[in-house]
């Protein structure tokens, strides 16, 4: 495909709304994409992580294997979203050097450690819940890939948060040092997850071109707000408290009124400053280097077939 001048683009875009991989488009809009969806596939890939910390000391058999189904959900949506990049023209073991070299980034989200079990509930609840909050909107993303991937993934995330909304249920509604943990744990990360939407609107130097192009549906304040207004009702179900006195319904709004983020915290964490940012980065490098065999062999098995075939 050829590239596209980008007000030819954006008329095209107006009637057709979709654009196919064959289809000629500006080299930027390619550029972008190819940064989110990698961004995207590496966060589901690093956010393996966190989780996996507890899948050997789950507190049941049942929610073992509940929490492993989850994480390998994750590693499925990873590999779906480097093949939505790979119909860019990327390659998806380039896109893997950049993350391993610093070059492309991951959510801040997954840089948080997973202290407690009920860490596990709160990152279903609340991360999983801004990621659904961020990724229903992107199943009408203009480019056909990712938004069809999104259908799947958005269904795979739902289950995920009603996961965490039950593990957290089940603590809050247990012992006085189950509730204590549960309440902890959504104090740690309530904030970060509200970081997850990416910096404040008029601070945000992709928001506008990619709203133009019908990557970005909506701003990042604006579904940094309708997550709010989704989760404190949760919270009151679940009877725990969500560490911002600010906090209130506003009428003349419609919304939830709530505090200040410091995003100088997910400035530094997006630098590579979190809590755990050198630990999960070597844990990735380190899986990647353990798995060359793996994809030595099946490349080695691919190329015997394939002369075989021709044979
Ligand atoms: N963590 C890490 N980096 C971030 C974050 C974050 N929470 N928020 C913003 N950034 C980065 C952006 O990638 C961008 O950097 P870059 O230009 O070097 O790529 C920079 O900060 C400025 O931000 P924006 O201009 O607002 O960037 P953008 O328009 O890409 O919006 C957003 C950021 C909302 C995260 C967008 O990329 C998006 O919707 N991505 C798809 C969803 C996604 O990646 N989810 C991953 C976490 S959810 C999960 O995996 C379960």
């Amino acid at each position: 495909p050829a590239d596209l001048d980008p007000e030819t683009f954006v008329e095209l875009l107006a009637d057709e709304d979709r654009v196919e991989p064959r289809d000629d488009m500006p080299a930027a809009y390619r550029k972008t994409l190819v940064r989110q969806i990698a961004q995207h596939a590496h966060s589901e890939i690093i956010g393996m992580q966190p989780e996996g910390n507890w899948i050997s000391r789950a507190p049941s058999l049942k929610r073992k294997a509940i929490l492993m189904a989850k994480v390998q959900d994750e590693a499925g949506h990873g590999l779906y979203l480097y093949s939505a990049a790979e119909t860019l023209g990327v390659d998806r073991a380039d896109l893997i050097d950049q993350l391993h070299s610093g070059r492309q980034k991951y959510s801040s989200i997954f840089n948080y450690p997973t202290l407690t079990w009920a860490d596990v509930g709160a990152i279903g609840w609340l991360v999983d819940g801004a990621a659904i909050t961020n990724q229903v909107p992107l199943c009408r993303c203009s480019y056909g890939p990712y938004s069809r991937a999104m259908v799947r993934v958005c269904k795979e995330e739902s289950f995920h948060q009603r996961q965490g909304f039950e593990i957290l249920w089940t603590l809050s509604h247990g012992s006085p040092a189950q509730r204590a943990m549960a309440q902890d744990a959504v104090d740690r990360y309530w904030w970060p997850s509200l970081m997850m939407f990416g910096p404040p609107d008029d601070d945000s130097p992709n928001s506008a071109q990619s709203m133009a192009w019908g990557i970005k549906r909506f701003s990042n304040d604006d579904l940094r707000q309708r997550f709010v207004d989704m989760t404190v009702p949760q919270s009151e179900a679940l009877g725990l408290t969500l560490p911002d006195p600010e906090i209130r319904w506003n009428d003349e709004r419609g919304h939830y009124d709530f505090g200040t983020i410091d995003f100088t915290e997910l400035f530094e964490v997006v630098k590579g400053n979190g809590p755990c940012n050198a630990e999960r980065m070597a844990h990735k490098v380190k899986a990647h280097e353990d798995g060359a065999w793996v994809r030595e062999a099946a490349a080695a098995y691919a190329a015997k077939h394939a002369v075989a075939e021709g044979a």
